[in-house]
């Protein structure tokens, strides 16, 4: 009742969400794949809904629940969460949090790769997968608003600023996940946004007061474009 009486500043707007890893395939047993557990995604995608907006969440392979009032759509590997994306468009948001595998295997097995006795294993050949942020950031139909994720373990800012500029975004959520900050896996972040205008720090936050931030920054971008 109370998520029910909250201000819809996002009522009428649509947006789309990725989060989650992706999973590549090397035989039908194997995989490739980044760590991530879709929390933050996830929750960005509760919290845009909160705001009124009709979202679309394209999910990898996680364990945790849908969100409630969220379309959600399961994908597996980049090139499907490509295609969901894709499918999902037009939009007027949209918030890219999957960390999505760079690579894939070239040519994935049909049938179960085996060990063979005394041989090391075939090397793997990848192909480098499509940039869906990279793709959509300069698509014919971009969103009004497009944001990245840019999980750094070194240089965090000047590698944010180069993801901004190359991927076509507004604003990417910056983060250090260095395995020392404990940030990967668990249930808080420190972010800064970089964007044209510069570099905003957000404190220590839990990633559910991170994303309930965040929504309330996106409609505040969306309402002074208007
Ligand atoms: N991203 C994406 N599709 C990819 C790779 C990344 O949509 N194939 C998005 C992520 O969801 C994130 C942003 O791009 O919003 C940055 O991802 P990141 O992995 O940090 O950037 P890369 O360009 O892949 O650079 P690198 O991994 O070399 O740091
Ligand atoms: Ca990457």
């Amino acid at each position: 009742a109370l998520m029910d009486d909250a201000p819809k500043p996002l009522a009428g707007r649509t947006a789309i969400v990725t989060s989650g890893p992706t999973h590549e395939p090397i035989d039908p047993v194997r995989y490739i794949a980044n760590r991530s557990s879709g929390k933050q995604g996830h929750a960005i995608a509760a919290h845009l809904a909160r705001l009124g907006a009709q979202v679309t969440l394209v999910s990898g392979p996680v364990t945790i629940p849908d969100p409630a009032g969220v379309n959600v759509i399961h994908v597996e590997s980049a090139r499907e969460m490509l295609d969901a994306v894709t499918n999902a468009l037009p939009a007027d948001i949209a918030v890219f949090v999957a960390a999505v595998a760079d690579w894939r295997v070239s040519a994935s097995a049909d049938n179960k790769i085996k060990k063979k006795e005394g041989e090391g294993p075939a090397p793997l050949e990848l192909t480098e997968n499509p940039d869906i942020l990279r793709t959509i950031g300069h698509h014919q139909n971009r969103p009004q608003l497009v944001v990245g994720f840019a999980a750094e373990t070194a240089d965090v800012i000047s590698n944010a600023q180069a993801k901004l500029a190359r991927k076509g975004a507004d604003f990417i959520v910056a983060n250090d996940v260095s395995p020392e900050t404990g940030i990967m896996g668990g249930d808080r972040n420190r972010v800064r946004i970089v964007s044209k205008d510069g570099v905003e720090d957000w404190p220590d936050l839990s990633k559910d007061e991170t994303a309930a931030r965040l929504a309330a920054r996106i409609a505040k971008f969306i309402a002074d474009w208007d």
